[in-house]
């Protein structure tokens, strides 16, 4: 007999009632492998100790990668909300995994997809090529016709600098766009939140001087006026930012800034 605090436990049942008293949280993931085409995309049921695990989503997957099933595959890296490699959608919503907690209630369960309304390279893993193709198209760099002859940086008050503030921070995670409606049904045109709040960051820079080519690439019926104002971008954001609100500052500049 084994004597615990005021318990008597046989050895016989000593692992099951170890195994009992395990917090045991169920995670319900989509599968998909590009190997196996004509296999339809599933959820995979997996169980993790939550007394054995860190407490943010990505920690769980890692383990049920680690220590369950080495095929199951996510994007990842730093592991602290700045690469936006980590992208998912965890109970219904767009996030981060690194920086989403586990819902420490056992009795639900957590399901965990792609991001919504990609295509799909593997599980979790969404196809992001024309979400950086559309990136691209913004040439989201500093344009001007000269340099400082001395080499060295071009200098900006410190108002226009804080003008940034709130666009500079975006991770591009995408996890804004594949939250729009107006996104999921045009994106081969329409923008999106994340590469329009981009847009929008440029467009604010004291520095650059090709504002009138970038309004002039916006101006058009698809790659901007696609957003009807219906803010799920600004909600999901996992970084806390508004390219909802951006987006209508760029409408602005182009009914009132030609
Ligand atoms: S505000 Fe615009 S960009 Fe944001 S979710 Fe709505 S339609 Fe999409
Ligand atoms: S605005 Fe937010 S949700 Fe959108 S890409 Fe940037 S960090 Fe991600
Ligand atoms: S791993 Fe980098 S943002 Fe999550």
């Amino acid at each position: 007999m084994l004597k615990s605090v005021g318990i008597n436990i046989s050895k016989r049942n000593f692992s099951q009632n170890v195994i009992s008293l395990q917090k045991l949280k169920t995670f319900q993931i989509y599968r998909w492998n590009p190997d196996t085409p004509s296999v339809k995309p599933r959820l995979q049921t997996y169980q993790v100790d939550l007394d054995n695990c860190g407490p943010m989503v990505l920690d769980a997957l890692l383990k049920i990668k680690d220590e369950q099933d080495p095929t199951l595959t996510f994007r990842r890296s730093c592991r602290e909300g700045i690469c936006g490699s980590c992208a998912m959608n965890i109970g219904g919503i767009n996030t981060l995994a690194c920086i989403c907690k586990i819902d420490t209630n056992t009795s639900k369960k957590q399901k965990i997809y792609p991001l919504p309304h990609m295509y799909v390279v593997k599980d979790l893993v969404p196809d992001l090529t024309n979400f950086y193709q559309q990136y691209k198209s913004i040439k989201p760099y500093l344009q001007r016709k000269e340099f400082p002859k001395d080499g060295k940086e071009i200098l900006q008050s410190q108002e226009d600098r804080a003008k940034l503030d709130g666009l500079y921070e975006c991770i591009l995670c995408a996890c804004c766009s594949t939250s729009c409606p107006s996104y999921w049904w045009n994106q081969e045109e329409y923008l999106g939140p994340s590469v329009l709040m981009q847009a929008y960051r440029w467009l604010l820079d004291s520095r650059d001087e090709a504002g009138a080519s970038r309004k002039e690439m916006l101006d058009n019926s698809m790659s901007l006026y696609r957003c009807h104002t219906i803010m799920n971008c600004t909600k999901t954001c996992p970084k806390g930012l508004n390219p909802g609100v951006a987006i209508a500052e760029i409408k602005k500049m182009l009914a009132f800034e030609q």
